[in-house]
């Protein structure tokens, strides 16, 4: 490998990784950038990055990279930089975030059918009003995406005893759902279900993917949940769609433009909740555990976890 292997960590807080992966013992001298001002100095010393929304355009400067470790799942904005030679690897993070986000699901799911909002308001009003719960068993689910985040909704929607469809590229997927479509599919697929969930990665592929088309086909008694990326849905035409009432609400974690605009009318429309990027949350120290054993692979010349394919974008 010759000179020193030199990774560089980029993100809010680079130092509490820097931590953790000197204690694990890192094979490689770690650089910290926690601004693009000091990443625009550290780029061309890196040959590795291991970051969350590197700038973009420094990708140019970043001569010696080799091969960049995202810190979440979604790897849509590096894969989408046109500085990031062809050449330089992507990875990402799985089989870490599936979890959480089906436990936001559910909650949020469980919430509504238990009217968790007229139960507290009821309680600080020391009214005492019974009221029957709705449930989610019975109903059906549909999941877009089907993988390790969509495979862990499956899972725990069969807990609840609900019927599981699922969309995906690959039909090896299908194994996992008691109905699976391919991704020319939408319509059929969406037809009878409940719940939408959106588990996809944002790709040339499922840019925009669920408009007016797809949301005419859905039962106005539905909800759609997004815990991918905002880019999938067209927000305006979802906006229309909500007012016309061709979807019963929507679940959102993910949006077009992030932070959500003071203006956008999703705030404050009936049905909707809206929640901060917040469904699959980075944990730390089992992030920098996945890159370690990235980077002890890398200094070995052995195959890496996680790897993207750059041209399908995920
Ligand atoms: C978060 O959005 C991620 O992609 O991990």
């Amino acid at each position: 490998m010759g000179a020193t292997l030199q990774a560089l960590i980029y993100c809010r807080d680079p130092e509490a990784y820097r931590a953790r992966l000197e204690r694990l013992g890192s094979p490689a001298r770690l650089l910290c950038a926690g601004s693009p001002e000091e990443a625009a100095q550290l780029a061309p010393s890196a040959d590795v990055l291991f970051s969350w929304h590197f700038p973009p355009e420094l990708y140019a400067s970043a001569r010696r990279l080799r091969w960049v470790q995202a810190m979440g799942a979604g790897v849509d904005d590096i894969v989408a930089a046109p500085a990031l030679d062809r050449a330089v690897w992507v990875t990402r993070i799985v089989d870490q975030f599936g979890g959480m986000i089906a436990e936001y699901v559910f909650s949020e799911l469980l919430a509504r059918v238990r009217d968790h909002a007229a139960l507290r308001l009821a309680q600080a009003q020391r009214s005492w009003k019974p009221f029957k719960a709705g449930t989610l068993a019975g109903a059906t689910i549909g999941i877009a995406g089907l993988g390790s985040i969509g495979g862990e909704i499956v899972r725990k929607a069969r807990a609840f005893d609900q019927r599981v469809y699922g969309l995906s590229r690959t039909a090896r997927a299908y194994e996992l759902v008691d109905r699976g479509f391919g991704q020319d599919e939408w319509l059929p697929f969406v037809r009878d279900l409940d719940v939408l969930v959106l588990a996809l990665p944002l790709t040339p592929a499922t840019e925009g993917v669920v408009g007016a088309r797809v949301l005419e086909a859905m039962r106005p008694k539905s909800l759609l949940v997004n815990v991918g990326r905002g880019r999938l849905v067209r927000e305006v035409e979802l906006v229309r769609a909500l007012q016309e009432r061709k979807l019963s609400g929507a679940i959102l974690d993910v949006f077009e433009e992030e932070p959500l605009p003071a203006e956008s009318p999703l705030w404050t429309l009936p049905g909707v909740t809206v929640t901060p990027h917040v469904s699959g949350p980075s944990i730390v120290d089992q992030v920098a555990q996945f890159f370690h054993e990235n980077l002890q692979r890398f200094a070995e010349g052995r195959t890496l976890q996680g790897m993207v394919d750059r041209a399908a974008g995920y």
